[in-house]
């Protein structure tokens, strides 16, 4: 992904340098995504450290050129990460978030757009959907250019637990959770598969894997306190597919226009992510249990967006 002599730097500007904005603006460096990377933190020592440590790795890294930096440097951004706000504490929803980080997220979007009019911004902190929403609506981005993590994480974890139950890589389990980045999301049992054949699972199995698919992040927020190597990778999918136009198909959170009934609200659905960010959402088959649950993640973040908007 490093430029070559005849074409331009890309930039990735990496908002927030906590746990998940870090171990992205790594795994960015360590796969060479892109060829500047800009770490901004409200605590610039905080940014100037972890650029400085990582920069320590160059002679045995590639050549992406990373510093701390301000907003000014979101000129020439491609991507726009954001990973600032606070994150949960043991025993707190992500929805908990919602008023803190909103707030944060009014003042980082000011200051994006007065520097940038182009890049693709994506949001990874919580609660995604909502703070997704609340980007798209302060930026006045175009839709395909602001993006959320969305449920992208939550189908690895699926795919994940899955393939351990079944002693088969997690790259070839097909399975999607979708709606709700947090604990409305549903899972997509009727079209999961593997090489195209149906998961045999009991009730009991398929119960345990959606818990604790859904209550991963729990889990580990309990054990350490934050996430960030996954939700980090997911990141970097979701930008790889971007910068190298590759049109995948992630289950990112998008605004939805009557999906299966639903408007006005970003959820985690497959969508095709190429150069111009969503370029589709695919409009997968839910059988009726599965759309009760859609509409109901809906109406839940629904509610809370007219909470900050009323
Ligand atoms: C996660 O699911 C906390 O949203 C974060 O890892």
């Amino acid at each position: 992904m490093i430029k070559n002599e005849t074409q331009r730097p890309t930039r990735a500007v990496i908002i927030g340098a906590g746990a998940v904005g870090t171990t992205t603006a790594y795994t960015l460096f360590l796969r060479e995504r892109v060829s500047e990377l800009v770490l901004i933190d409200t605590n610039h020592d905080k940014a100037l450290g972890e650029a400085l440590d990582m920069n320590h790795g160059l002679p045995f890294a590639g050549g992406v050129k990373l510093w701390a930096g301000d907003y000014s440097d979101c000129k020439d951004a491609d991507i726009i990460v954001i990973a600032a706000g606070s994150n949960q504490r043991p025993g707190e929803t992500r929805i908990d978030l919602l008023k803190r980080n909103t707030a944060i997220f009014e003042d980082i979007i000011q200051n994006i757009v007065k520097y940038n009019d182009h890049g693709i911004i994506l949001v990874a902190t919580n609660p995604v959907d909502i703070l997704s929403y609340v980007t798209l609506k302060k930026s006045g981005f175009p839709v395909n250019r602001v993006i959320g993590s969305g449920t992208l994480l939550d189908s690895a974890r699926f795919r994940y637990l899955i393939g351990q139950n079944k002693g088969i890589n997690p790259r070839s389990i097909h399975a999607h959770i979708i709606g709700e980045h947090g604990d409305s999301e549903l899972p997509l049992w009727s079209v999961a598969n593997i090489a195209g054949i149906g998961i045999d699972l009991t009730d009991d199995e398929r119960t345990d894997i959606f818990d604790r698919t859904k209550n991963a992040a729990y889990e580990i927020i309990n054990a350490k306190g934050a996430t960030s190597y996954a939700i980090a990778l997911a990141l970097d999918r979701i930008i790889a597919s971007i910068l190298l136009n590759e049109s995948s198909v992630l289950n990112v959170s998008t605004l939805l226009t009557d999906y299966h009934g639903v408007s006005d609200v970003y959820l985690g659905v497959p969508c095709v992510v190429d150069r111009t960010g969503v370029r589709e959402v695919l409009n997968l088959e839910l059988n009726d249990e599965e759309l009760t649950r859609f509409h109901a993640s809906a109406n839940k973040l629904k509610e809370q967006i007219a909470s900050i908007f009323e």
